[in-house]
């Protein structure tokens, strides 16, 4: 009822386009290079040697020949189907490493279930859930879903007995821009690492190092805020998902180990003319413009539904939510001009303990195995209608919105306790809301 009334306020084909249009204020020139861009982000990258010598150089390992693969229509992915590896239309990584945050030994740090002819994918990820209940106090009894995931089909021997292993989905790529323009100081003034002001809710910035400069900065992007600027994440995403070198991160084999040996030697796409790469700057550069200028659409509040959404979200702020999910940030940017923006992403950008539910119990960089970054809220009442899927949390475990609110523990845990103790009528209110971001 609540998704028909949404979309009889927008055409349809305007909805399936919606995370794809381009923000309003961009220079013709800017326009230009977003739009080579958005072709490289849907480039399907083919093995070398090929005769296109600008599309060659995929894997050996890869997850997927294309950005867009995983990111479908720039929404989010979608976990692999339970008990079906054969599903690999599926928009989910499982990242591997060992407690030091070394990459596993035989097969990296991210787990590759597609391979170039002439060596073998790394196995295949299988998912399995078990069923977890909660009752409400008012007695209605929801039933999430835990994953349990094993690599099997393992065909470089098997992993190191220390493995950690996470499991993502791939995230909207929406705002990402306005996200990285955020001011580190409002983003650190808000971290409170020792809870000094006893809510219960401590917030820690992930520190990371910026391959750029070799420093340490304030992450921003992916699930713990592993990666400081979309330079890095989109070169990242080149090299593990892809097997795509660049300019950051240069050897044309990705993600194969020096045990992986064959896999090494297969010919690879770095070429002169592309900085040495199989991805010039440019081209990154270009990738970068695009998924810096992916517009958020604008909210949606019909009149017929305007009461009960304003009082989700006042229940928003009284559930505390809004302690991690930041309604709002203003900042200037562009010194010189002073331009004023004001942004509503709902996301703190800092990492919080969600409890043991939801831990991966794996480390990156300054966070650790039960810290997630708040996940941005904007545009995700839209979800289910930019992909035919609608899967919410970092592995995409949560089926509704009520079920990613039920899974928060740690930090959130108050928040939770008084989603809880809801009636009906406020709880549909409170999703009214989200549905409304
Ligand atoms: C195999 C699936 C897959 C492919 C292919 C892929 N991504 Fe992603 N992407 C993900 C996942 C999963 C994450 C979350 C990563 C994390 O938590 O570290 C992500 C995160 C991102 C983010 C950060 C979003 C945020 O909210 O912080 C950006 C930007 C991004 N990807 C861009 C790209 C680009 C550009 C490409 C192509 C060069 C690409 N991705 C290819 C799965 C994929
Ligand atoms: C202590 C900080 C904190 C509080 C309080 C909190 N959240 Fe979250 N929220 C997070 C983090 C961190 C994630 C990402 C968790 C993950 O992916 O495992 C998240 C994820 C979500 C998601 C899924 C987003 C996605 O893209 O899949 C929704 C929906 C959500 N929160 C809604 C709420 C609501 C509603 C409340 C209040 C009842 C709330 N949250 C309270 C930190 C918080």
């Amino acid at each position: 009822m609540l998704i028909a009334l949404l979309v009889a306020a927008l055409p349809l084909t305007v909805i399936g386009s919606t995370f794809s249009q381009p923000d309003s204020f961009l220079t013709t020139e800017q326009k230009m290079d977003f739009v080579l861009g958005k072709s490289l982000f849907e480039k399907l990258w083919v093995s070398s040697p090929s005769s296109t010598t600008a599309s060659d150089g995929l894997g050996p390992l890869y997850n997927a020949r294309s950005c867009l693969q995983c990111h479908p229509k720039n929404g989010r992915g979608r976990p692999t189907e339970a008990n079906n590896p054969a599903d690999v239309a599926a928009s989910m990584l499982v990242r591997l490493g060992l407690p030091s945050q070394a990459p596993e030994p035989n097969y990296g740090s991210q787990f590759q279930t597609r391979a170039v002819q002439g060596v073998l994918a790394e196995g295949v990820i299988q998912l399995a859930y078990t069923p977890v209940t909660v009752t409400l106090d008012d007695g209605e009894v929801v039933t999430l879903r835990k994953p349990n995931i094993t690599l099997t089909q393992l065909n470089y021997g098997p992993l190191h007995p220390d493995t950690q292993l996470s499991a993502r989905i791939a995230p909207a790529v929406i705002g990402l821009g306005l996200l990285e323009k955020i001011p580190e100081e409002q983003i650190i003034a808000r971290a409170d690492p020792e809870d000094t002001n006893n809510d219960g809710i401590s917030g820690r910035i992930n520190e990371v190092v910026d391959f750029k400069t070799g420093e340490k900065r304030l992450g921003r992007f992916g699930w713990k805020a592993g990666q400081p600027t979309l330079l890095q994440q989109n070169s990242i995403a080149l090299f593990t998902d892809i097997g795509i070198s660049s300019p950051m991160f240069t050897s044309g084999y990705g993600d194969c180990t020096p045990l992986q040996a064959r896999c090494r030697q297969l010919p690879n796409g770095n070429s002169a003319h592309m900085d040495n790469a199989e991805a010039s700057g440019q081209m990154v550069a270009l990738i970068t413009t695009y998924t810096q200028h992916l517009a958020v659409p604008k909210r949606r509040i019909p009149d017929v539904q305007k009461a009960n959404i304003d009082q989700g979200e006042a229940l928003f702020s009284q559930l505390g939510c809004q302690n991690c999910h930041t309604p709002n940030f203003s900042f200037t940017t562009d010194k010189a001009q002073r331009k004023a923006i004001s942004i509503q992403p709902y996301t703190d950008l800092l990492l919080h303990d969600l409890g043991e539910g939801l831990a991966d119990h794996r480390p990156e960089q300054g966070a650790n195995g039960r810290e997630w970054r708040t996940a941005p809220l904007w545009g995700i009442g839209l979800a289910g209608m930019i992909n035919d899927h609608r899967f919410f949390l970092h592995d995409g475990r949560a089926r509704t919105l009520q079920e990613a609110i039920l899974w928060h523990g740690g930090e959130a845990e108050q928040s939770t306790r008084a989603y809880r103790q809801l009636s009906k009528a406020q709880r549909q209110q409170l999703i009214q809301f989200l549905e409304s971001l």
